[in-house]
């Protein structure tokens, strides 16, 4: 994983941004392409094809600007809700995304991890993230968590299942269980938690996304819908943490 704080040391976009407490996990809900597509009288999946463009836009900034990580809400547990069609459109976008991307990602070094239920994805889709975890496993570079198939809840629920069933087998007694070992039963085991989380679209809520996680996370949100969102938006949301006063319940505050 790459080293905490690595990111202020780096050479930054030039007078973008300064290099001074750059956030280490920034994770973002990319939300409001159904939205986009809708105003402009088109079907919502043109509107998930213009997020992706958006999303390789956002990979490739974030990389330049040496955060650690970054987590990409792709697929929520409640979007199998939505009709058919849209449903297998979206499933075929990691696959997509990956044949066009995969080259540039280990090129930049960077590290593709997964969070979600991968085994209820179509096999292709399955397939096509596994083999992107294999092939990029080893990159020690940024790391891109997509979360696919993914809900908060049911995270946290898989979590405790797994740490009664080790409590079963007597590999934990009931005093080993605490916040880090349950931390290390989700699918985020070896991040850190999102220091900031960004959600486009004009939504103010979370959706099921990180729950945990994002306890002492700073939230940034935006009208603008995620096909329209650009590196300045993201640059924004950077400079905008970088002014906020983290406290984590003490009284300590910004010099
Ligand atoms: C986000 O855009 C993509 C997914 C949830 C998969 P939406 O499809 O939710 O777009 P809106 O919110 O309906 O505009
Ligand atoms: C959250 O967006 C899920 C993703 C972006 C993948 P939704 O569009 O599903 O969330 P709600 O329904 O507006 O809360
Ligand atoms: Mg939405």
């Amino acid at each position: 994983m790459p080293e905490k704080g690595k990111a202020a040391g780096k050479s930054l976009l030039p007078g973008k941004i300064g290099g001074e407490n750059i956030p280490f996990h920034i994770a973002i809900i990319m939300d409001g392409n159904g939205r986009w597509a809708r105003k402009r009288g088109l079907p919502r999946i043109a509107g998930h094809k213009r997020g992706m463009d958006t999303l390789i836009k956002i990979v490739t900034c974030a990389h330049a600007l040496g955060i650690g990580a970054l987590s990409l809400y792709a697929f929520s547990t409640e979007n199998w809700k939505r009709p058919a069609l849209e449903v297998d459109f979206l499933m075929r976008l990691p696959e997509e995304y990956l044949r066009k991307e995969l080259d540039r990602l280990m090129e930049k070094d960077i590290r593709i991890l997964a969070a979600g239920e991968l085994g209820q994805l179509p096999s292709r889709t399955q397939l096509a993230i596994e083999e992107a975890l294999i092939k990029t496993g080893k990159n020690k570079g940024m790391i891109l968590n997509f979360a696919v198939n993914y809900g908060g809840r049911s995270e946290i629920i898989r979590a405790i299942k797994d740490i009664l069933l080790l409590v079963r087998k007597g590999q934990y007694r009931e005093e080993d269980i605490s916040e880090d070992l349950l931390a290390k039963h989700l699918y985020t085991a070896n991040l850190p938690d999102p220091d900031l989380l960004i959600r486009p679209s004009g939504e103010v809520r979370v959706s099921n996304f990180m729950l945990w996680q994002l306890a002492y996370t700073e939230l940034w949100f935006t009208d603008t819908l995620w096909p329209d969102f650009t590196e300045e938006h993201f640059l924004q949301a950077i400079r905008d943490y970088q002014a906020r006063d983290r406290r984590f319940g003490n009284i300590q505050t910004k010099a």
